[in-house]
């Protein structure tokens, strides 16, 4: 990559960028003649876009946050998109917008700061503000002398052009710390994302309030709207595009390793979206009895069977969680089938928990139960009864895990919402979560024959609440264990 003649901090302060170029950094730009700076400032075409049509989820993001100022009226609501972080030196890694402010206003742009303000005495209401880095001043240089210049990172969209497309009024994000602390009254930040809107807000919010509106915010989320549910169809669509783009080079895989996968779904996660929505789980053989495999170095060997949980996450944000545990010679043996089909039969009683009405933890309580009763019927608990069993939770020395969570933006949804809205709450319509399953066998685990050793299944799928019970948005793939091998034999031809 091309070096920045003048590497600096994006955030110009104020007091230099009105300033002409020549009188900046204490004098010269190093390299840059007079000659030079005055031509850089002008033959520009003019190329400000008019008649913007607003994005597609404009109206779902305006109800979000009429919810949201409903839930805090009279209180000043700061919530950031985040600042990018450094990778090493000078690069930076990629920069994804934080959920909430994503899920307020549908843009994803960095340094960015929404504000909901309450309407002046008398008015009910906030009116909200969406602070934005502008586009690049020419007269001073900035577009080209500074490393977040618009020359460096590409054209943003003028405030004029962000107002038409989000349907907020757009301000410059350099006014915002004079704004803040000018302000009066209560005020809740997002915290987490901006350290430079922390610190200029640290004397006016407290640590209580501030997780308020976090936990309001991941409540909020809980029942997706008709955009987000479409979002995460369109998520899970195209994540079965890559679980097939696997399957079709798994012999590539052999003979490399686990990254080849990687590579490959993350192709796909690419091309069809924004991005993966988590680091994928690409684990065959004995890795696929480690949770949260994401080295994805190890070999890929015919016989041993590949765990691959992945998700594309949409240009929206919203990602799937899909996990199929896949035979690497196409073909189960039949003691992998064995566990192969107790983990289906719990995912399928956990699916057939989940409904309206339905507690959350049905789901999780039925698939437990099949795990169980396979692992007492196996002979893996002694004389034990599955009641026995359940009430101490041994089974989980081989089920590890939670049967499933909350899906959305964050493959983890609604982490901050109270336990009596998630955990012990009750499903309803437009719930959306995964379900889950697995049994694992840790490659050093005495306590069960040899040959389970190293054997780790799990099948999970993205299930959506409806109002008659629910729909698996994953369900394209297949899960049995005989079509999943049919499947395959089809895609390798
Ligand atoms: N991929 C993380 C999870 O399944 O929860
Ligand atoms: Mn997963
Ligand atoms: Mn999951």
């Amino acid at each position: 990559m091309a070096e920045e003649l003048v590497p600096e901090n994006p955030e110009t302060p104020e007091s230099e960028e009105a300033q002409p170029i020549k009188q900046r950094k204490n004098g010269l730009y190093p390299g840059v003649s007079d000659e030079l700076a005055e031509n850089m400032k002008s033959g520009w075409a003019d190329t400000e876009l008019h008649g913007l049509e607003p994005i597609a989820q404009a109206a779902h993001t305006a109800a979000r946050r009429a919810a949201l100022s409903a839930r805090f009226p009279g209180e000043r609501l700061v919530i950031p998109s985040g600042n990018l972080k450094t990778r090493s030196n000078d690069t930076e890694y990629a920069f994804r917008a934080s959920t909430e402010y994503a899920y307020l206003t549908g843009d994803q742009t960095h340094d960015s700061v929404l504000v909901l303000e309450p309407k002046a005495a008398g008015g009910d209401g906030h009116d909200a503000t969406v602070y934005l880095l502008p586009r690049s001043n020419r007269e001073n240089g900035e577009f080209w002398l500074n490393g977040q210049g618009e020359l460096w990172v590409g054209r943003r969209h003028s405030l004029a052009e962000a107002e038409q497309l989000l349907g907020i009024p757009a301000k410059d994000v350099r006014e915002l710390s004079a704004a803040l602390a000018e302000a009066t009254g209560p005020v809740r930040n997002v915290r987490g994302h901006d350290a430079g809107v922390e610190a200029a807000l640290t004397d006016k919010v407290t640590a209580e309030r501030d997780e308020e509106l976090r936990v309001f915010l991941s409540e909020a989320r809980l029942v997706k709207d008709a955009f987000e549910i479409s979002e995460l169809q369109k998520a899970c669509d195209a994540t079965a595009r890559g679980f097939e783009d696997v399957v079709k080079v798994l012999d590539k895989a052999e003979a490399t390793s686990e990254r080849y996968i990687e590579g490959t779904f993350f192709l796909r996660a690419r091309v069809d979206g924004n991005d993966i929505g988590y680091g994928s789980i690409c684990a065959a053989g004995p890795h696929a009895t480690t949770l949260h495999w994401v080295r994805n170095d190890g070999p890929v060997r015919s016989g041993e069977l590949l765990l691959l949980d992945a998700g594309v996450e949409t240009d929206q944000l919203y990602t799937a969680d899909v996990t199929r545990t896949l035979p690497i010679n196409g073909t189960f043996s039949p003691l992998q089938r064995k566990i192969y089909d107790a983990v289906y039969e719990a995912q399928e009683a956990g699916i057939a928990a989940v409904k309206p009405g339905g507690a959350f933890r049905d789901f999780h309580d039925a698939a437990q139960r099949v795990l169980a009763e396979k692992l007492v019927e196996w002979g893996l608990l002694g004389d034990l009864s599955v009641e026995k069993v359940l009430e101490l939770g041994l089974q989980r020395r081989w089920t590890l895990h939670g049967t499933g969570h909350m899906l959305g933006m964050d493959v983890h949804d609604c982490a901050a919402a109270r336990t009596e809205a998630y955990v012990s709450g009750t499903l309803e319509p437009g719930v959306c979560l995964t379900v889950e399953p697995g049994l694992y066998f840790q490659a050093d685990d005495l306590t069960v024959p040899e040959e389970y050793r190293g054997i780790g299944v799990r099948i999970e799928d993205d299930i959506l609440v409806t109002e008659d019970g629910n729909r698996n948005l994953s369900d394209s793939l297949p899960r049995r264990a005989d079509e999943v091998e049919a499947w395959m034999a089809g895609l390798k031809g």
